[in-house]
This record gives C-alpha cells, structure tokens and sequence, in this order.
C-alpha cells in the first residue's frame, strides 16, 4: 500500500492504457498515463520543490517552483503541470533551476519574511522547508516593496485563525473549497501584488458561506490558516490515528497531542471513508471530551429527589448489582433491562447484549436504532437479506444518477455530501425527493434535475409511483429480474405494482408532487446507466419506514441497480456505530449477526461460548420497556451512552415510566436528560479515552485508538465487565481485542476481523470471511444475500397523522450541520456560536396567516403536547409544513411528537406531526417544568460535586 501521508504532488490518474515509462534523474519510473512529471518524479522517489501543488488537487500551477528540464524541450516547465510522455528524459537538479527557484522563493520571501522562529507554523511550513532546501535565508528583495504585512487577522471563526500576512497566494485553500469540500467560500481579490485571499465577498470567514470543514486549513502550506490551539500552544508531539464519534460516515482522523491536550483533529488522507476530507463536528468539535461538565466519578441515590453522592467504582458497581438483583427477586427476572449504545463502540456494544442476555437472564436489550433506522434493518433483510447498506462510499464516484431520498447529507453526512457534490459537478444528476427544500437542491454548481417536494408521510406513494411508471413504461431490467430475483413474487407484485392506485396521477393526491414531474424523475432514475439510492431518517422514521425501505430496494431490483459500484440501496446512518450496534445483536430478538434468538442452533453456539442458558423468547423493545415500566412490571434499567429523555417520543410518557423505574442506571460522560432521573451515574469514556471500533453506514469497521488516559479511570467495556461480575455472571477480558476475537468466533460476517488484520488494512467493510479476507465494498455482486432478491408488496397506508382544522399543519424534523444528534457534545463546543437554539421554519404564507414574524415566539400544539421555539421564516419549507431540529432539551422538540410507530419495527413516526401554531409570548407549562426539574437536578449534582 504507498504511504499515504508523503505528499506525491499531484493526484494520481486513473489507470488507463498503458503506463508511460521515463527517466527522471537517470531512475527509471513507469506511470499512469496522464500523471505529472512531478508525480513521475515523487514515484521514482526524486523531490522536486513545490509550493502549490499537493496530491489532493489537482495541479494549479502558480508558484513555479517546481521547474524541471525535459530533454529535448526549450524553457522550464513546471513539472506539476507537464504531463508524463513515454521515454521522457526529465532532469530535476541543476544549477539553472536552482537559481530560477531560489529567485522565485526569494520573491515569496519579500512578502513573507523567513521569521520563522516565533510563528506557530515553525516546522511544518512548506515556505519553511522549500526555502530551506534552496538555501534561502531572506530576500535580495527586502521588504520595502508592496505587501500584506500589515494585513488584519480574521479570527471570526471561533477554531482558526486567516493571517493574510503569511498568505503566499498559492490557491490551495480556494482549491481544497471548490474541489474537495464543494462550498466555493472563499475567492482571491486583487490582482498581482494586490492580491489576497478573501472568505465571500471580502466578509469574515464567519460572515461568509464557509460550513468550517477545515480543508482550506488543512491545504495552507504556510502559518496563514491556522487552528486556534495550536496557535496558542504550539505543534502537537504525537499522534493517534482514531474514527469520529460523530456521524455514521465514519472518518478517520490523527488526534494530535501535546502532552495530555488534544490540540487538533486532522482527517486521515488513508482513511477510506473520507480520504482526508472532514466536517466541522469531527475537525474542531472535540472539546466536549474535556468539558468541565464531565462526570469524572460514580454516583449513586436512593431516589431521584435526593443530591447524589459521589462513591469509588468499586461501591457503585457492588450497589448497581445489589439493587438490580433486589428487584429481579421481588418482581422476576424480567422486570430488568439494558440499552446500548449507538456512540459506543462495537465491543461495548457487543458486551451490554451479553451482560443483558447472561447476567441479567432475559433478552431485555435494545438500542437507539429502535428510533432511527430499525425499519432500514427490517426491509433490506427482507428484500435483500442483509440488514446494511450495498456500497462503500467512493462508489458514487460511478454513480450516474442519484436519487436522494428523506435525507440532508449537506447537514447530517458532510463528508459524503462533499464526495456527492463532486460526482454531480462531474456531471451525474440528482433527484431530491423531500419536504424541505435541502441544500443540495441548489448548491454551489449543483442543481437537482428535479425537486418532488413530497408532503411528509407520503414515501410510500411516491416509491410506488417511481416504480409504477418504471414497471408500466416497460422501463425495468427484465434481465436482471429473471437472473436475479424470485419470480413469483415479482409477478404479484408488478401485477400490484402496475395497479391503477400506484400511478403518478392517483398519488398526486397524497404526495403533492405534480404527476407529470414524478414521470420524467421515474423515466430519468431508469434510464441512467447506473443509479444509486441515498436515504436517511425521512424514509425510516414513519409509520410505514419498513415499507418504505422495502419499496426502495423494489426500485432498485427493477432498474437492475445492485450488485455494481455506482448503484444501490444506501441508508444513511446518523450516528457514528448504529450499523455496528445493530450488528452486535443489540434487539431484543436478534443475537450479533442479525440471528434469531428462537433459532436453537445459534442459541446453542452462544451458550456454548457463553457457558450460560439463553432465553428463546424475544425480549422487551424500548418502548415496550417503557409501558411495562408504567404497568408496575419493569423496573430497572441500564442505559450506556444513550438519551432516551431527550432523544425517543412522547416525553410525557417516557418521563413518567423514567419516574416508575425502581433503579435508572445511566452511564454516560454528561448529566444527560435521562440522567436527571438515574439512580446511579457512572462516568462513561468519550471516544479519546478508549479502544475498540465502529462499524460506518457502508460497513466499514474502524479502529478506535485511545489518545487520552479515561477520566474516570475505566474505559466503557470495563465497567459493563465490572458490573456483569457483580451480577454473578463472570467477564474477564483484559483488552478489546478480546471481545472482537469473541465476536469474530460467532459472527459468520466478522470471521474474518482482527484488529491484527485492522492494523494492516486501516478498516475492513464486513462481511469478512473466508470468501472475502479483506472484506466486501459491494454486496450482492452475484447473488443476493437470501438469494434471490424478493419483491414485497408495499401498500400505501397513510398515518393516522392526519391535519385537521385544529392542527392544520404538518412538522417534519431535521439535523444541522454544526450540532449532532441530542447536542451533549456540540452544545459544549464553539459549533453552538453556529447554531445556539432550536427554531421552527414556516412558510412565510402560513406565518402571515398567523401574524408571526421572524423570530417571534411560535408556540406549537399537537396532539401529544405544546411547546414553543422562535420562528425563521423561509420558503426551504412548502406552505402547509413546518420544520424544526432537536439538538437542545429545552427545545421539547419530542414533547409534540405523537407515539405513532413504524408497523414492523416500532421506529417512531417522528417526521410526520400534525400541528398548530400560533403567536405566544412566554414558553410553555412544560419548557418552565422542565427548567425548574433541570435547576433542581443540576443543584443536586453540584452539591455531590463540592
Ligand atoms: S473551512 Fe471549509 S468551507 Fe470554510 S473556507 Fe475553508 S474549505 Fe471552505
Ligand atoms: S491562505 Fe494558505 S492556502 Fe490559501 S492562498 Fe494563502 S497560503 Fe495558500
Ligand atoms: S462527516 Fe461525520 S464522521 Fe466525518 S468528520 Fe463529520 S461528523 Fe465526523
Ligand atoms: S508546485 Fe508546480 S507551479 Fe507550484
């Protein structure tokens, strides 16, 4: 594998015909056609200078420092724009060119004096190095010339700092934002000397349309983009090579240190998943990890009202046991349960379901995919036969077409939009079908062919109607469908399919969207050479999101799009290890591996290795746990890494089975929502302070290193192994490596994973088996995982969601870029100077019908609550919808959204809440609640904290 880390120059071109062979300083080299002699040269491991040439972009040309001699060609070509020709004799050294690039740097250096000594860059500036290996020390320029020394900073943005009197004008930055981060934020004013860098039209960066992904930091050569930490403390000593906790793309990132202080994250340019790429959540907003808010020891109370004491692990773990055994005795061993964790990491993950399943004695486990993408679980297994996405993501790069469906990758998937966004200013093209008008819709030279601004609650129309026009136009792949699926059961459903119900006019009605635009979307998805699905939470959470999902994989099917890079069925994920969570057995009824837990020969392989009985019955879902909680028959509760009282519906009642619980366990590194009502806190281990992995949306198993010694002392594995031995149930692993070659021992998928073979690839897309040593980017090649592919009959069943005069309107709900999920970690970083409150979009139409303008107070009324936010007033939403984000507690986002669940999996329908809204003056009955039960619960921590 070449090292990633040395910087080749110029990308590498894609392998096409014969490689070109040359001579550069006498080495020979061969090369793909089309590389830079710069790149020839890197091969044949000659360094040729260079100042704004870098392997991640392509070649500009500017700075000229990397002139060459080509045998046979006049002048000095720059050697990052002079593309390889067979036999080519190039000579990179002689004193001619060491004298036009000293006087080339010279001029540099009369605008950047070399006074390196107390700038931050000082030993990884490329000015630095290059000056250097010329030997230039100053410039027979002087400084008297113009310049931009006296150049303002820009520190507007609160984690890097733009010093244009260290801006040698090279363009990388405005490259690395155009080409690799697609947002077209900054631009270079001025010509000539005048010349300089700016953010928007002369604005700050913070004024300007910069999304603070960092690529423009990460490109600078010199100190003039540059993080604020290590400004303040200078270059980091070490490195750990780790994943981000964030969201399910899953980038790979060095965590640079100095001493004990993460100083900065920079994206891995070996890290497959983002390719050196990042967003502002896994590039900057790490400091939540040492927040002063961090539970740092145990603590335990009798009761909610009482101030928590603080206790060693050892008392916490032996009353945590005591407590739960207590209640199993009095009310049976299945009045106890766990939750895993989607943030945590597969090991950990993996040893809560076993502690559930073996220590507790029942298979009370679930985890917060139950509330995001279980029904994505549910209908690609039974349609597919495998509960995961098809691809990896570099697979859009062969996309043609790309429907986006019920998902925001600008927002919640950066780093994928980024790699989207490049396939379509390629020329792929983009259909959007969602409510809310996404930034993808009209970005920076992208343009979605068509917008179906599809009425929420109504995905199951409009997937049916895709694949009637498909189905009833003779589009489909009549090939693939023979070779490849059940034939039966596609017959009946084209006979269902091709019903008059499903056509474009008929669900004109339901989905809003004009008959004649969903024909041309559907004739444009069948007719690409290679079409791929994209799908987030609008498509899962819904009444019918396991229908959905099916009806996708059904498109799929019939355009013949799965089994090749550049196609398939693509569920988003949103947190950093929810495929991995599912994937470690995590429901109730499933063992790691999607296995039934009914099913007597797996069950008898885990016993084996388990040395215990396992119960053949299905366990408790989350929100099973939660009515049996109210009902008096469930009443204890450990819940890692989760906020069920922010995160899952119906507040009010979830709050009320939180109160009946005899003992809540949270372990968690804040005082979370749930937290308010535990009994037992015990610090949990952000992801700097452990080992283990996470699985991303396309599979890929990750490694997560540990940068920073666990504030509490226990990484999360540790304490669920302490308390499954204070249960009696013993657990005795001396490092994650343990758990995963556990892991490997009974999951098929994973039989193949080390962290051995993890180390030597960088990460490993399961399955991973003997058929399949270093994993499977693409699923399906040949056959389907079940076999034959299965087309299921998805009927459209729309929700009993329905508007009425009282609650006219319809709520949808949403990510942004800068917070995640439930906040605990953003809002304890400088993302919330981006965005500090939850606010609710309305059409202008429906807020001038109401008298509402821009940030008044809305207050918001359904059927299952009231809660008030600040309008925005924007037409990104369809008159008769209304939108909100859920990254702040206060903001009772959940307090309004209904019980209504998808029909196979439970999955709250949170995207569809039928509403009111109306002008308010103070926050509701509930928000005051919630402030004063918060004031009272913080005042209880403080005192066990003084
Ligand atoms: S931080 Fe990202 S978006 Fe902002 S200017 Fe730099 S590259 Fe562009
Ligand atoms: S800010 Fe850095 S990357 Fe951008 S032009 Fe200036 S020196 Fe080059
Ligand atoms: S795209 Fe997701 S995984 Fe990548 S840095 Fe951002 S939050 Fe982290
Ligand atoms: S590196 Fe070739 S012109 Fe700058």
């Amino acid at each position: 594998m070449p090292d990633l880390q040395i910087d080749m120059g110029t990308p590498i071109p894609l392998k096409i015909g014969l490689p070109v062979a040359l001579t550069v300083d006498g080495r020979p080299v061969s090369v793909p056609r089309g590389a830079s002699v710069m790149r020839a040269a890197a091969e044949a491991g000659v360094s040729v200078p260079k100042l704004c040439a870098t392997d991640s972009l392509d070649a500009f040309g500017s700075c000229r420092v990397c002139l060459v001699e080509i045998e046979g060609r006049k002048g000095y070509p720059a050697s990052c724009t002079t593309q390889v020709e067979e036999g080519m004799v190039v000579n990179t050294q002689s004193e001619r060119l060491a004298g036009l690039r000293r006087n080339v740097v010279e001029l540099y250096v009369s605008d950047h004096p070399l006074e390196c000594v107390g700038c931050s860059a000082n030993g990884e500036c490329e000015l630095q190095d290059v000056a250097e290996s010329l030997g230039v020390e100053s410039s027979r320029y002087g400084l008297a010339g113009a310049n931009h020394q006296s150049s303002e900073k820009d520190e507007s943005n609160p984690y890097f700092t733009f010093d244009p009197s260290q801006c040698i004008v090279c363009y990388r930055c405005i490259r690395a934002c155009d080409d690799i981060q697609g947002t077209f934020a900054l631009t270079v004013d001025g010509r000539g000397y005048a010349s300089k860098v700016t953010a928007g039209q002369m604005d700050s960066f913070m004024q300007s349309d910069c999304v603070s992904c960092g690529a423009c930091v990460d490109h600078c050569p010199t100190e003039a983009l540059m993080e604020k930490p290590v400004i303040e403390h200078g270059l980091p000593e070490r490195t750990v090579t780790t994943t981000c906790a964030y969201c399910g793309v899953g980038c790979s990132f060095h965590a640079e240190l100095k001493g004990d202080t993460v100083l900065r994250m920079t994206p891995d340019k070996a890290g497959q998943a983002n390719e050196g790429h990042a967003c502002i959540k896994g590039r900057f907003a790490f400091g939540y990890a040492t927040h002063k808010d961090r539970i740092t020891s145990p603590m335990i109370r009798d009761s909610i009202d009482d101030p928590w004491r603080e206790v060693g692990w050892e008392e916490a773990i032996g009353y945590t046991a005591e407590r739960l055994r207590a209640i199993q005795d009095k009310y049976g061993t299945d009045s106890i349960g766990g939750i895993t964790s989607s943030r945590c990491t597969n090991e950990e993950t993996y040893l809560v379901q076993k502690m559930v399943r073996a220590a507790f004695g029942n298979n009370n486990v679930d985890t917060c995919a139950r509330v995001c993408h279980s029904p994505t679980g549910y209908g690609l297994k039974t349609t597919l036969g495998e509960s995961a996405g098809t691809q990896a993501f570099n697979s859009v790069a062969k996309a043609d077409l790309v429907l986006v469906m019920g998902a925001n990758p600008s927002d919640a998937h950066p780093v994928f939009a980024s790699r989207l966004k490049h396939r379509l200013r390629e020329g792929a093209k983009l259909i959007v079908a969602d409510p809310r008008r996404i930034e993808l819709v009209s970005a920076p030279h992208v343009r979605a062919e068509h917008h179906l601004a599809l009425r929420p609650g109504s995905n199951v129309a409009f997937i049916n109607a895709m694949a009637h026009v498909v189905i009833t136009e003779g589009l489909e792949d009549s090939a693939f469908i023979e070779q490849r699926c059940e034939q039966e059961p596609y017959q009946q459903w084209r006979d269902f399919i091709s019903g008059e119900q499903n056509s474009p006019e008929m669900t004109e009605r339901s989905t809003g969207v004009p008959a004649s635009e969903l024909r041309a979307a559907a004739r444009l998805f069948a007719a690409a050479p290679n079409a791929a699905i994209y799908y987030g939470l609008g498509v899962s959470e819904h009444s019918q999101g396991s229908t959905t999902v099916m009806g996708i994989a059904n498109l799929a099917m019939a355009t013949g799009n799965l089994g090749r890079e550049g196609v398939g069925v693509n569920p988003l994920r949103g947190q950093n290890n929810v495929q991995g969570s599912c994937d470690m057995g995590s429901f109730p009824h499933e063992l790691p591996g999607y296995r039934h837990i009914s099913d007597p020969v797996v069950r008898k392989l885990f016993e084996e290795e388990w040395n215990t009985r396992l119960h053949p019955d299905p366990g408790l879902r989350i929100p099973n746990m939660f009515d049996a909680s109210i009902s008096g028959n469930f009443k204890g509760l450990y819940v890692q890494g989760e906020d069920l009282a922010q995160s899952d519906p119906n507040t009010h009642h979830l709050e009320k089975a939180l109160r009946a619980l005899e003992c809540l366990v949270v372990q968690d590194i804040f005082l979370n929502e749930t937290a308010k009502f535990a009994h037992v806190l015990l610090p949990g281990s952000s992801f700097l302070e452990k080992n283990g992995t996470f699985t991303n949306a396309e599979r890929r198993i990750s490694m997560v290193r540990k940068a920073i010694e666990p504030l509490a002392g226990l990484e999360d594995w540790e304490v669920t192994m302490a308390l499954s031995n204070a249960m009696g149930y013993p657990m005795n692993y001396s490092h994650p490596s343990e758990i995963m070659d556990e892991i490997a021992r009974l999951t098929p998928t994973f039989s193949g994973v080390s962290y051995e073979k993890l180390d030597r690839l960088g990460s490993i897309q399961w399955p991973c088996n003997d058929e399949a040593p270093e994993g499977t980017p693409t699923m399906h090649v040949d056959e389907f995982v079940r076999g034959k592919g299965y087309f299921a009959i998805t009927g459209f069943i729309p929700t009993s969601e329905r508007t009425t005069r009282k609650y006219p309107l319809l709520l949808t709900t949403g990510r942004i870029l800068s917070q995640y999920n439930v906040g605990a970690q953003t809002r304890r970083t400088p993302n919330s100077e981006f965005y500090s409150e939850d606010v609710l979009e309305m059409h202008p139409f429906d807020a001038e019908e109401r008298g509402i303008g821009e940030g008044d107070c809305c207050g918001i009324a359904s059927r299952a609550g009231e809660t008030v936010l600040r309008a925005v007033l924007t037409d990104r939403v369809q008159p008769g919808v209304v939108y909100t984000t859920f990254h702040f507690p206060a903001s009772g986002a959940n307090i309004i959204t209904t019980d209504n669940s998808d029909w196979a999996t439970n999955c709250p329908e949170y995207k569809v809440t039928a509403v009111q809204v109306s002008l308010v003056s103070e926050p509701s009955q509930w928000q005051q609640k919630y402030r004063e039960f918060t004031s009272r619960q913080e005042t209880l921590l403080d005192k066990a904290r003084v």
